[in-house]
């Protein structure tokens, strides 16, 4: 099954398969997605979820803390959507 990701940074809607993560869907869609170790351990692919569900591989714990999840936070690299998404990733100068 695939999924419709909307990257509001780069203001694209992708499609993502549900075995594949929201960051390498996005690179391959061209999007420049900021990110570093691609394996959950650095956090530079965080990014809100704005709307929608995903599932995450397993990461690191100084990648993304229990207080950033719940905030709505998710890790690019990890996170194999669910349903139908909308993500923001930090740089983004509108982002909460
Ligand atoms: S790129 Fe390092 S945690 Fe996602």
């Amino acid at each position: 099954m695939t999924h419709r990701i909307l990257v509001t940074n780069a203001d694209r809607t992708i499609d993502c398969a549900e075995q594949s993560t929201i960051l390498a869907a996005a690179v391959d869609a061209g999007i420049d997605f900021p990110y570093g170790c691609a394996s959950g351990n650095c956090g530079l692919c965080m990014c809100k979820l704005v709307k929608g569900q995903v599932q995450l591989l397993p990461y690191g714990d100084g990648a993304l803390g229990p207080a950033q999840e719940r905030r709505g936070m998710t890790l690019a690299c990890r996170a194999m959507p669910r349903s139908d998404l909308e993500v923001s990733w930090l740089a983004n100068p509108d982002f909460d």
